[in-house]
């Protein structure tokens, strides 16, 4: 198989998952647009509940997300075609049309819902009726011990795997973040140990990778932090395909978790494939400190590492490593096994 092929499959796989696809806060000013893996999609707070649906109405094909929310005779929330005013509840039923308020709405009206969750600050959605994997347990996040912000969504040129592949690598640190957190090319502090690598498994099937190092990085959460190394543990939980926590405990009560979803708005197998990148971080020290500063440090970050994926020539391969002009270094070891995870559902899904 191309890695064409190989990536229109992928498709497949990642519509079974569930992908992050606003923050909740974003709920708040009115329905989201966005696509996922190339579908437009619409997402709405509609009183307590999130709709996720395809972001057009079953009646003219207008986009829902340039309507509105509105309180429907009955007195609950709807979203409302921006067309003719349909209005349609939280599970996708037609509820009201102003025009002909006492026209029966046919079923036909309806909306194909999606399955939606608000977890840890952020709205989840899946393309499947019966989403496979898992939403990450990001209790951290709105534990009030904690002080927090959050970082996106950000849109960017790269392959959503090629971003989970760089979030979970550690050999790159010492010359991309060397302007940032690296402790520089060639310090006796870069190299990197093995890594432990355990399959995260739930009911026998293995749905993310935990993985971690002890290593140095400078310890600094500001650009103008100081210079000084620091040994840190660095735990990583991936959650397949693309979501992973990394938690940096850099003392005995000084822990950073970084929590990043990368959802794919193009095709996997667009020859221009886009990401949104969604990005919390938490910490558990300096509450006091200077949040705009950390979140400014972290931007840089994302920024160096931004540059970087951007740079690669997008179709070169398949997610699963097909057709790789690649060869793998020691501390690959992680996305050495995350390929080996797109491998096998990559044949589970063609069987
Ligand atoms: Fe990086």
């Amino acid at each position: 198989m191309t890695a064409h092929d190989v990536n229109t499959i992928a498709d497949a796989v990642a519509r079974k998952y569930w992908h992050a696809v606003a923050f909740e806060s974003q709920l708040a000013s009115g329905p989201v647009a966005l696509s996922l893996l190339g579908e437009p999609i619409v997402v709405a707070r509609l009183d307590d509940n999130v709709l996720a649906t395809y972001d057009r109405c079953p009646h003219r094909s207008s986009p829902l997300s340039t309507g509105e929310i509105r309180v429907d005779p009955s007195g609950t929330e709807c979203l409302v075609c921006p067309y003719h005013a349909l209005h349609f509840d939280v599970d996708g039923r037609p509820t009201h049309l102003p025009a002909r308020p006492d026209e029966r709405l046919a079923e036909r009206l309806s909306l194909i819902t999606l399955p939606a969750q608000v977890s840890h600050g952020m709205v989840w959605v899946s393309l499947a009726e019966q989403p496979i994997g898992g939403i990450p347990d990001w209790s951290t996040y709105d534990d009030t011990a904690n002080v927090s912000f959050q970082l996106g969504p950000e849109p960017w040129a790269a392959m959503p795997t090629r971003i989970v592949e760089n979030f979970n690598d550690l050999g790159h640190f010492a010359t991309v973040h060397a302007n940032t957190f690296g402790v520089g090319e060639g310090a006796e502090f870069a190299v990197v140990p093995t890594v432990q690598i355990e399959p995260h498994d739930v009911d026998g099937a293995t749905i993310g990778l935990d993985h971690g190092v002890t290593m140095h990085q400078l310890d600094r959460v500001t650009l103008d932090g100081p210079l000084v190394p620091i040994l840190a543990d660095f735990d990583y939980r991936h959650v397949f395909p693309f979501v992973t926590e990394l938690r940096i405990t850099y003392g005995p009560d000084r822990v950073e978790w970084i929590q990043v979803a990368f959802t794919p708005t193009t095709s996997l197998a667009s020859a221009t494939p886009a990401t949104l990148v969604f990005q919390q971080n938490v910490r558990n020290f300096d509450l006091d400190g200077d949040v705009p500063a950390w979140h400014d440090f972290q931007a840089e970050v994302n920024a160096e590492d931004r540059r970087l994926l951007e740079s690669i020539e997008p179709d070169m391969i398949g997610v699963d490593g097909t057709d790789a002009h690649e060869a793998s270094l020691g501390f690959d070891d992680v996305t050495v096994e995350y390929r080996r995870l797109w491998r096998s559902a990559i044949a589970a899904e063609r069987a």
